[in-house]
């Protein structure tokens, strides 16, 4: 077993260890994979200010997310298909997330279902919807979330149809994978992921299928989404469903300042500043470069989170330095589910909970909560002069 000191190092297992098509469904951006890479790269640009003689003991990596104090201000981030990444994965991961004391949020388009996850975890988890055209199927999975107790409504607004994912279409992605020759040929190496699968039951998107009515072909997201995914959702219905949950709402995917702005009006709860990590609008800006803008728009009326290219806890850091109130990881504990399970995900959170930690004492900082821009040294122009 190699030493895990890094993310790399999980999700160079991950590749090793889950079938190809679902490690290339977590690895791609859309169309040329531009705002997927420019989401990291835009993180390397940023510097810190090393700051020496401080006292750095006592620190703390606490901060609250909704009113509610986690161990950090770093929450799971919705993933499709995150079971069959590693069999189980969902309830895995918000075991792990719990353990962490970490938000998890359970994808609409997940393996287990929010009964699945709610049977095998105490703590209340947080449920993205994805909204489609069929109300009554919304009003049903938005009353399963209240049933099940989740304490957050995460409502997509960046999906309502699907960026293009070349390698998506050439693997012919679904969920359970169709036995081609070429799917044969990469399970024969991935036996120990298919035991695992071969002993659930938990195998298909179980959050839809024996609740959406007129499913042609569950197995495939592409087909699925392009059916059933509202592409007539608006600021209208958005409104309509936060009367209908009744609890906290979070908008994710926004990357403008006039739809930040927007949330606010409607009564929002948190923002999560995203562009799906590269996977819808290929040529957006990152998240990061996007964020100060926004920022400024909200004025401290609301939440703001991040996710797209948090990859280690210096990135989150940054993120919260720039004006983040807490942050999403996708890929960053995916790898570690596809590397090692529940185990890869608790490794995950704590590689990134360590390097938050000391690069905070590094910038002299010993309270999470206290960060601010004055730790960073961001180039002249970071947010680009577009027009
Ligand atoms: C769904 O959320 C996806 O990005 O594939």
């Amino acid at each position: 077993m190699p030493v895990i000191t890094n993310i790399d190092d999980l999700k160079r297992l991950h590749k090793r260890r889950a079938p190809r098509m679902f490690y290339d469904y977590a690895e791609s951006g859309s169309w040329t994979e531009q705002t997927f890479r420019e989401n990291t790269s835009d993180f390397d640009q940023i510097r810190f200010r090393q700051r020496v003689a401080v006292d750095m003991t006592n620190r703390s990596t606490v901060a609250p997310l909704l009113s509610q104090d986690y161990a950090m201000p770093v929450a799971l981030a919705p993933v499709g298909l995150t079971g069959m990444q590693n069999a189980d994965g969902e309830i895995k991961a918000a075991r792990a997330a719990e353990k962490f004391s970490v938000p998890y949020c359970l994808s609409t388009m997940s393996i287990c279902s929010i009964e699945d996850v709610r049977a095998h975890t105490d703590a209340p988890f947080w449920f993205q919807l994805y909204v489609m055209r069929d109300e009554e199927f919304v009003d049903n999975i938005i009353g399963r979330a209240k049933n099940a107790g989740c304490s957050a409504l995460v409502v997509t607004v960046d999906l309502q149809i699907l960026g293009q994912r070349h390698k998506d279409l050439k693997n012919g992605l679904s969920a359970p994978p169709k036995l081609t020759p070429s799917t044969l040929l990469d399970l024969s190496t991935k036996w120990a992921w298919g035991l695992e699968m071969l002993g659930t039951h938990r195998r298909t998107f179980r959050n839809i299928v024996g609740h959406a009515k007129s499913v042609k072909n569950m197995n495939s997201l592409h087909s699925w989404t392009a059916e059933q995914f509202d592409p007539a959702l608006n600021w209208d219905t958005i409104a309509r469903l936060k009367e209908k949950w009744g609890g906290k709402v979070i908008i994710k995917g926004i990357l403008d300042p006039e739809d930040a702005k927007k949330a606010v009006e409607i009564g929002a709860d948190a923002i999560i500043v995203s562009n799906h990590g590269g996977r819808q609008l290929d040529g957006a800006l990152s998240s990061i470069r996007m964020l100060p803008s926004i920022v400024e728009a909200v004025g401290g009326q609301i939440e703001i989170h991040l996710d797209s290219g948090i990859r280690s806890g210096q990135d989150v850091l940054k993120a919260l330095a720039m004006g983040a109130d807490g942050v999403m990881i996708g890929r960053a504990y995916i790898y570690g589910l596809g590397a090692m399970g529940e185990k890869g995900v608790t490794t995950a959170l704590d590689i990134i909970h360590r390097e938050l930690d000391t690069t905070m004492a590094l910038c002299g900082k010993r309270d999470v909560t206290s960060i601010d821009r004055d730790i960073l040294l961001v180039p002249e122009g970071f947010e680009g002069r577009w027009s």
